[in-house]
């Protein structure tokens, strides 16, 4: 069966937007390339689009050919459609004459239209500025990132905890609040976690199945609850400790059995008001990845479409170690996450392209919807 890969649904416009970073801050030259999946193209038309750095504009679109360096706009094999670029001299020189400059602070960026509204809810990405150190080490951050510059992985976690933060308060009309019992679940080295503390969160626990990565918490970030978990719950925690769940790209790499265990314990974890918000690589994530282990084969397609899950077997980057095999690589299909996961959870929505190439999935308590 041979199914094309333009044939792919792509469920939103703007689906998918990554921050391209230089090797530091001051390297300067930023882009955010979008991939624009609309048959309008509008991202095409040269400045209906701009980037609003804290509520300011600051840079508009262009065709992705005309960046000074083209190779930003690609993501595996995937052209963006559009991107714009900045310098953070330009930014921080213009945030400053508006008076909207914050250090230590995240800037937070939103692609949006002339009338400044969002074009797409994850066109929003943020640039850490004097936050995020200590950068973890090379061996730290391979075991969760694979090969990948500090700064880049210290962009993606408060790419990802602006987001996390975004979504909840889109869900509940607030804020979170800063004394809110969170929970990261498969912290890794703290990617996003460490925003939490670092931004005055004082009940964040973060726990992993790597013991190399939880003890790099605890000896690098203080004013967190770091542990090592089992391979299979139950943890340590009671019932409904937790207002927020967070788990970016755990259930990438669980067995189906051990997704279920997950779930459930999760479930029980969960305050009956919380919300959890985990992340999947979906087939759209698939089409857009550039990790070569998950180009994905025309047949791979059909066996994601047909069961909704496919396992492509393990990965071996040490966490596992004690376990070997456990730790897979995993993709599911939106058809699946809604069918199965909403056996244990009210499923609130899909979010697609919420972590560069992952989609999350907001979920609350079966039968507590919000009122
Ligand atoms: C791709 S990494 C992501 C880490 C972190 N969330 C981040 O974004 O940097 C996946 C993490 O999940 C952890 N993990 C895998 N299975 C787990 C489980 N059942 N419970 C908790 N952590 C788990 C791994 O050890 C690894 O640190």
């Amino acid at each position: 069966m041979s199914i094309e890969k333009d044939k792919l649904l792509i469920p939103t416009e703007y689906s998918y937007g990554y921050l391209r970073c230089p090797p530091k801050l001051e390297d300067d030259v930023f882009v955010v390339a979008l991939h624009d999946r609309t048959p309008r193209g509008r991202l095409n038309e040269s400045g209906a689009i701009y980037l609003a750095a804290n509520g300011i504009p600051v840079a508009t679109v262009r065709p992705a050919a005309t960046l000074s360096q083209p190779q930003l706009a690609k993501a595996g094999d995937v052209t963006a459609s559009a991107a714009i670029e900045f310098r953070y001299s330009d930014v921080k020189r213009i945030l400053q004459e508006h008076g909207a400059w914050k250090e230590p602070g995240i800037i937070r960026l939103e692609c949006v239209d002339p009338a400044r509204s969002r074009v797409a809810e994850t066109a929003l990405f943020a640039l850490p500025v004097g936050m995020g150190d200590p950068v973890p080490s090379d061996d730290n951050i391979i075991r969760v990132a694979g090969k990948q510059p500090g700064f880049d992985f210290r962009v993606s976690g408060a790419c990802w905890y602006t987001m996390i933060n975004d979504v909840v308060a889109a869900e509940t009309g607030a804020a979170l609040k800063k004394d809110a019992r969170i929970l990261d679940w498969g912290v890794g080295c703290a990617r996003i976690a460490r925003y939490f503390i670092e931004t005055g969160f004082t009940n964040l626990s973060g726990i992993d199945i790597d013991q190399y990565n939880v003890d790099w918490c605890l000896a690098n970030l203080p004013g967190a609850d770091f542990r090592r978990c089992d391979f299979d719950p139950p943890t340590e925690y009671e019932d409904a400790s937790f207002d927020l769940i967070y788990g970016h790209s755990v259930l990438t790499h669980l067995t189906s059995q051990s997704e279920a265990e997950w779930l459930a314990e999760l479930d029980r974890l969960l305050a009956p008001t919380g919300l959890a918000c985990l992340t999947f690589i979906s087939d759209v994530g698939m089409y857009l990845n550039h990790n070569v282990k998950l180009k994905p084969e025309p047949s791979l397609y059909a066996e994601l479409w047909h069961t909704g899950r496919i396992d492509f077997g393990a990965m071996r980057v040490g966490v596992d170690k004690d376990r070997p095999g456990y730790y897979r690589v995993v993709a599911h299909s939106h058809d699946y996450v809604l069918r199965e996961w909403s056996k244990v959870f009210d499923i609130v929505r899909i979010i697609p392209g919420f972590a560069n190439n992952q989609d999350a999935v907001l979920l609350r308590k079966k039968g507590l919807a919000s009122e």
